[in-house]
């Protein structure tokens, strides 16, 4: 698999891509296989129509990778708290977490083994995903998932989570504690099933100062990684914390692929952990509408990188209103030029 040999640091004969996001919206296949299940929730929870958008983007864009369908809010979903997908909204907790008494009413090992359908999924695709491209499975980091579980949704200003950073931070310690023994065991269950990478989505690092995100957002995932290491050393971990250019110099853990996002210029992420770590990413994914910016944000990528110790990406996920003929020419342009580099 030419995107596992990249993610452990073997030449490969073109740099391998894939998309954040690439089963979604754009696709009117993933449309249609949504509506026939009713709504997300319900796609992600059937686990033959979950697999078969996992394929479309191997199938319709040529892509390296698929990753797993469904989404990091399952986790505290399946722990106990309500979840529901509100249209223009996106996702909300109709009761977030606010008391110790709340928080006691959450079970990690019941999430873990509610979890099932994904697992389900996993070997389904695994089964039926040609050999040579591999899966990747995922979660959301700690943190990530910790902002949705106390602000209720998606938030400008974390201004409720960020009070108890420095109001109450035993509490929310203790929150990222149940979500950090939940993911410890989830991301094991998903290689126990075929998963043949993993990858921890901290959307929101960007949200702390950098005191704080090392304490309550990048210790947690250093521990989820410590944790798979041990058990499981021969499957590459991708970390994409969003938003902490400013601090690059500091990380450090025992993964493999860091994923660069589309506001850090990529020199300056090669200079800090190029050496340490393959790089993903992080071409900014709206230039995605366009042909000329896709050709010369592909250009100026590979050109940084040379076509060595690099997974091409976008920097966040796809927009929904991407041309999927736009997606394609991205992927094969990517595929195509990288291929003079490694010659
Ligand atoms: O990448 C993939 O194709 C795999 C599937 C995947 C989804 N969500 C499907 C999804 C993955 C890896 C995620 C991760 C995810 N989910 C993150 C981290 C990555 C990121 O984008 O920062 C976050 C923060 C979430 C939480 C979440 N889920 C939000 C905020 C939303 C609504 C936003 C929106 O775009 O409407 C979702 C819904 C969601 N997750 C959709 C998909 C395809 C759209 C649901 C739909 O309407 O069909």
């Amino acid at each position: 698999m030419i995107f596992i040999d990249a993610c452990l640091g073997k030449k490969t004969p073109y740099t391998p891509v894939w998309m954040m996001r690439q089963a979604g919206r754009y696709l009117p296949e993933y449309m249609r296989v949504r509506a026939e299940a009713g709504d997300f929730l319900s796609l992600c929870k059937d686990y033959e129509k979950a697999s078969e958008v996992t394929l479309q983007p191997v199938d319709i864009l040529g892509v390296d990778a698929a990753i797993l369908f469904s989404d990091i809010l399952v986790v505290p979903m399946e722990m106990g708290m309500e979840l529901k997908f509100v249209k223009g909204e996106g996702p909300v907790f109709p009761k977030p977490i606010a008391t110790m008494e709340d928080l006691d009413r959450l079970s990690s090992d019941k999430a873990v083994k509610n979890l099932s359908y994904v697992y389900d999924t996993i070997k389904l695709t695994r089964d039926k995903l040609a050999k040579d491209k591999a899966l990747i499975g995922f979660c959301g980091a700690p943190w990530t998932i910790a902002t949705y579980m106390i602000e209720g949704g998606s938030t400008k200003t974390y201004n409720i989570c960020k009070k108890m950073v420095y109001d109450n931070p035993q509490f929310l310690h203790a929150i990222l504690r149940k979500v950090t023994n939940a993911l410890k065991l989830y991301l094991a269950e998903q290689i126990k099933s075929g998963v043949n990478a993993v990858q921890i989505f901290d959307s929101w690092a960007g949200a702390l100062e950098k005191s704080a995100y090392m304490e309550f957002g990048f210790s947690y995932i250093n521990e989820i990684v410590d944790y798979l290491k041990a058990n499981f050393p021969d499957t590459p971990i991708i970390v994409f914390p969003k938003g902490i250019s400013g601090f690059l110099d500091d990380i450090s853990g025992n993964f493999d692929v860091f994923g660069v996002d589309w506001s850090t210029p990529l020199a300056n992420a090669k200079k800090s952990l190029g050496a340490k770590y393959i790089l993903q990413g992080n071409m900014e994914p709206t230039r995605l509408y366009n042909k000329d910016a896709i050709d010369e944000g592909v250009d100026e990528i590979l050109s940084i990188m040379g076509g060595k110790r690099h997974i091409f990406n976008l920097g966040h996920g796809i927009l929904p209103d991407i041309p999927v003929e736009h997606a394609k020419y991205f992927i094969k342009s990517v595929q195509e030029k990288s291929a003079k580099y490694a010659k």
